[in-house]
């Protein structure tokens, strides 16, 4: 089928503003929008620049806006689509370094604010790891998805107009720590999101759960937050 591809460009090297070219290329309807994007380095312009790594919808590089949404580019495909056009643009909310790839230094920066690693200085049983009942693992199985490909954090207007808001993939993951049975830092966490700019700064929009790849209720994890911040009585 033939398509019609629209993309954001913009080299800083070069360019004073970012500026649009459209590529017209016949695809399969089963390739994915990260082969349309392949094949256009391959065959139309080799400066085009974009991330990926797994193209399986592991690893979370290839987020980008497609058709006015945040995707992963491989996680779509053509015939996802009802239209033969696409338009494909880098993820708003972060600065562009060239085409499709954007700076995420803030939003990891914000992400290691919230201390994302096993927080527990108790030795584990000698015979065995440090076990979690079905229940207690059901607590974060939804969390633990998250790939950190930031659609979350480009989608939220609060993030937008708040620099130092820690968005919602630090809140999630946040989350995915304090209810984690194995893990002591909860206090600690809480008091770290028990802030302005913080889980308070989530104003339950939802723009998150519609952006997240592997459908997360982001938000509501956000509300679980705020119970356990009255619940710890902070
Ligand atoms: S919560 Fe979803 S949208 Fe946000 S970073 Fe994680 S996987 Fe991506
Ligand atoms: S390339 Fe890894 S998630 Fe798309």
């Amino acid at each position: 089928m033939d398509l019609t591809l629209k993309i954001r460009k913009f080299n800083p090297e070069e360019d004073e503003k970012p500026h649009w070219r459209t590529f017209k290329i016949t695809a399969d309807p089963v390739w994915k929008i990260l082969d349309c994007l392949m094949h256009i380095k391959n065959e139309h312009d080799g400066t085009l620049t974009f991330r990926k790594s797994c193209a399986h919808g592991i690893c979370g590089s290839d987020a980008m806006k497609i058709n006015g949404k945040a995707a992963l580019a491989c996680q779509k495909l053509v015939k996802d689509y009802r239209t033969r056009k696409f338009v494909i643009e880098p993820l708003p909310g972060f600065p562009v370094i060239k085409d499709l790839v954007v700076d995420f230094d803030c939003f990891f920066e914000k992400l290691r604010k919230i201390r994302p690693w096993f927080i527990n200085d108790e030795k584990p049983p000698a015979d065995s790891e440090r076990i979690q009942s079905i229940e207690q693992s059901e607590k974060i199985l939804d969390a633990v998805k998250c790939i950190f490909c930031g659609s979350c954090a480009s989608s939220c207007p609060t993030a937008w107009v708040n620099a130092d808001y820690l968005g919602p993939a630090a809140l999630l993951k946040a989350y995915r720590f304090i209810a984690d049975s194995r893990d002591r830092g909860a206090e600690e966490r809480l008091r770290i999101v028990n802030d302005n700019d913080g889980a308070w700064r989530c104003h339950t929009i939802f723009n998150c759960v519609e952006a997240c790849p592997k459908d997360i209720n982001v938000t509501d994890h956000i509300a679980r937050l705020k119970r356990e911040i009255f619940n710890h009585k902070l």
